[in-house]
Parts: C-alpha cells; sequence; structure tokens
C-alpha cells in the first residue's frame, strides 16, 4: 500500500509480477482526476493504450467519448483505469493470475481517488472486483453497493462497436449515473 501517487506510480511502472510485463511497451497507469467522484474500470490497455501509455486512447475509448460528449460529461473530471495494466497479447482477456497479481494496484488506486461512483465497464471488471458471480448480462444498469461504493455495471465500450443495443444501454447507464451523481454527491 502506497499513501501517495508518485510512488505508487513508480512501482506500477516498472512492475514485473506478471507475466504481461514481457510483452507490454507501456503500463498504463490510469488518468484522470485523482480525486474524482466517478471512476471508470475497463479491463486492460489495447494495442493503441500499449503505445501511448494512456488507458481508453483507441476506438473504444472514442465511441466511450463521443457518449461523454453526448451528455456533457468532462472526461477529466473522471479518473479511468484498467484490471490489469499491460496489454495481453492479441488483446485476450487477462488470465486470473494476470489480475490478481495487477489488482492491489488498482485497489490501492480506489483508495487513493475516494470515488463515491464505480462504473465496472464489462464483465472482466465486473468479475474481478465485484465477484465471479457477477454476469455482466444480468448486472449491467443495476446499482451495487458495497463498503459506501456505489458500483454500476455496463457494457465494455468494445461491445458498442458491435451491437448498435449495447450503444442505447450504455447512454442509459451513464445517464442513470449522471442522476445520482447530480442528485445526491454533487
Ligand atoms: N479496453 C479496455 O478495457 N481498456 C482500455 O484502456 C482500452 C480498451
Ligand atoms: Fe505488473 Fe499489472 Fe503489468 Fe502484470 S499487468 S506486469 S501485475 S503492472
Amino acid at each position: 500500500m502506497f499513501n501517495n501517487w508518485e510512488e505508487l506510480e513508480k512501482e506500477a511502472n516498472i512492475c514485473k509480477k506478471c507475466r504481461l510485463c514481457e510483452t507490454r511497451k507501456n503500463v498504463v497507469f490510469g488518468t484522470g482526476k485523482k480525486d474524482a467522484e466517478i471512476m471508470l474500470i475497463g479491463e486492460g490497455p489495447g494495442a493503441d493504450e500499449d503505445v501511448q501509455g494512456e488507458p481508453f486512447v483507441g476506438k473504444a475509448g472514442k465511441l466511450m467519448n463521443m457518449a461523454f460528449q453526448m451528455l456533457g460529461i468532462n472526461r477529466e473530471n473522471l479518473y479511468i483505469a484498467n484490471i490489469v495494466k499491460c496489454r495481453p497479447p492479441q488483446n485476450r482477456n487477462p488470465l486470473e493470475d494476470e489480475a490478481k497479481a495487477c489488482l492491489d494496484y488498482l485497489r490501492n488506486q480506489v483508495i487513493l481517488v475516494k470515488p463515491k461512483i464505480i462504473v465496472l465497464l464489462g464483465s472482466v471488471a465486473l468479475k474481478n472486483i465485484l465477484g465471479q458471480e457477477y454476469g455482466i448480462t444480468s448486472s449491467r444498469g443495476k446499482w451495487i453497493e458495497k463498503k459506501g461504493i456505489l458500483y454500476m455495471p455496463t457494457w465494455h465500450p468494445a461491445a458498442l462497436l458491435r451491437d448498435e443495443n449495447k450503444k442505447i444501454d450504455f447512454i442509459k447507464d451513464l445517464k442513470e449515473v449522471q442522476k445520482v451523481y447530480n442528485e445526491n454527491i454533487r
């Protein structure tokens, strides 16, 4: 556990706790407002994120940004990170031991950010944060409260690229987050 960002980020940037360190170009630590009230958690870096060292800068990220724009959400006011910080080869899902090795960093980030709301982007984020027993299809769009944090599971932005209906759900879920934020937190 680190109680400051500098040490935590320094440690993550040289991490070799799992095999993903062997193929990564950059550790994608996370980005955004360090005391954000809303945090977003994705799965892991893709090719673009691996090159640029920033989460959600590729195709899925651009689609997510469009949704933010539509709703008047400023990306800079959020904190965005992933379950694993290094790109899994061929964009496969992170393996259990990789996610487990990396989760300490993310937990540390959550402790430092102290978000009120966490949006879980897709199944990998949902299962690794709230438990393997959760399924994204039945959980999405429904609030889950745990230890004083409100979790909103929704589709992973990459899934929106393949299915128009999921775009509608995604916007709906973000709107719900915005509503609860405006009514209870802001
Ligand atoms: N998909 C993710 O889950 N995270 C990213 O940072 C980019 C794509
Ligand atoms: Fe370390 Fe996480 Fe990268 Fe694995 S994915 S090497 S645990 S930073």
